[in-house]
């Protein structure tokens, strides 16, 4: 059974008598198959797994989905308890941020001036805070997050390393629906001709993999192949190549590269990336 809790106290006595590793799995609630990849591979290397739930209005920016975003705890609570899910930390605003948070943390600007930065401006400020304050709050050994936001994994990475948290981060793959659109709480709000217009970001993706796999490097190249496939419905916001450790834009594919795409589908963003590795 997992045990709910609402407080940083009560969760905090909770975990001080718990022995043994612990997992992370920080979410904003929706959960889906991707979510639960995350927590499958946190209860493999983990005795303690803890979900936390908290749709963080420190990364929405004026005018996004803060108030749409989609909130099930019942649900969620289900889908925590029937996979083994031992803690969820589901706080309000209020006990995160009490009257307010004076504090930042501001991730590096080279890492955030692009892909979903440019347009989202201090959404990674928020994601940075809040990923922070749950690292310090739950202190777990190991922290599981999806390929699929690949800016936010990379930002996480280096927090780590900066603010020499003790954690082990897990990058888990994206899971997707047999048609490839990679699984995200905000395809509910898509129609079901949206679903099939969404579904170009990976097909377009998976289309510059093949021109990879076939010897090209050439960022515009693979960035002409994706363009040319994706449905002209899509607004494109960015499709770049970059290195995936420190987001800088490259021009040949490296080591370890992203392919990364972002658009609208109608009113929803949509964000996909495929990694492209020289090795
Ligand atoms: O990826 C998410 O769901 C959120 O950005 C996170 C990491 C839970 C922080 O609010």
């Amino acid at each position: 059974m997992s045990v709910v809790f609402l407080t940083i106290d009560t969760l905090r006595d909770f975990l001080g008598n718990t022995n043994g590793s612990r997992g992370l799995v920080p979410t904003m609630g929706a959960l889906h198959a991707g979510h639960l990849s995350l927590i499958e591979r946190a209860k493999l290397e983990n005795d303690c797994v803890v979900v936390s739930i908290f749709v963080n209005p420190l990364q929405f920016g004026q005018g996004e989905d803060y108030l749409q975003y989609p909130r099930d705890m019942e649900s969620d609570r289900l889908a925590c308890e029937q996979a083994g899910v031992d803690v969820i930390f589901a706080p309000t605003p209020e006990e995160i941020y009490g009257a307010g948070q004076l504090t930042k943390i501001i991730p590096p600007e080279a890492m955030t001036a692009g892909l979903c930065g440019r347009s989202r401006v201090g959404h990674f400020t928020g994601v940075a805070t809040v990923v922070a304050k749950l690292f310090n709050i739950v202190k777990p050994h190991r922290a599981y997050f999806g390929q699929k936001d690949g800016q936010q994994l990379a930002i996480i990475r280096q927090l780590v390393k900066d603010l020499n948290f003790a954690i082990e981060i897990r990058d888990c793959p994206t899971l997707r629906m047999t048609s490839g659109l990679a699984l995200s709480s905000r395809n509910q709000y898509l129609d079901s001709e949206q679903l099939s217009i969404a579904v170009s970001f990976y097909e377009s993706l998976k289309l510059a993999e093949s021109a990879f796999l076939a010897g090209e490097i050439d960022s515009k190249v693979l960035i002409y192949v994706v363009k040319s496939y994706l449905s002209p419905q899509v607004v494109l916001e960015y499709l770049e190549l970059v290195n995936a450790e420190t987001l800088e834009p490259v021009e040949k594919v490296q080591t370890k590269s992203m392919l990364a795409i972002a658009g609208r589908v109608g009113n929803t963003r949509l964000i996909d990336n495929i990694i492209l590795n020289i090795d």
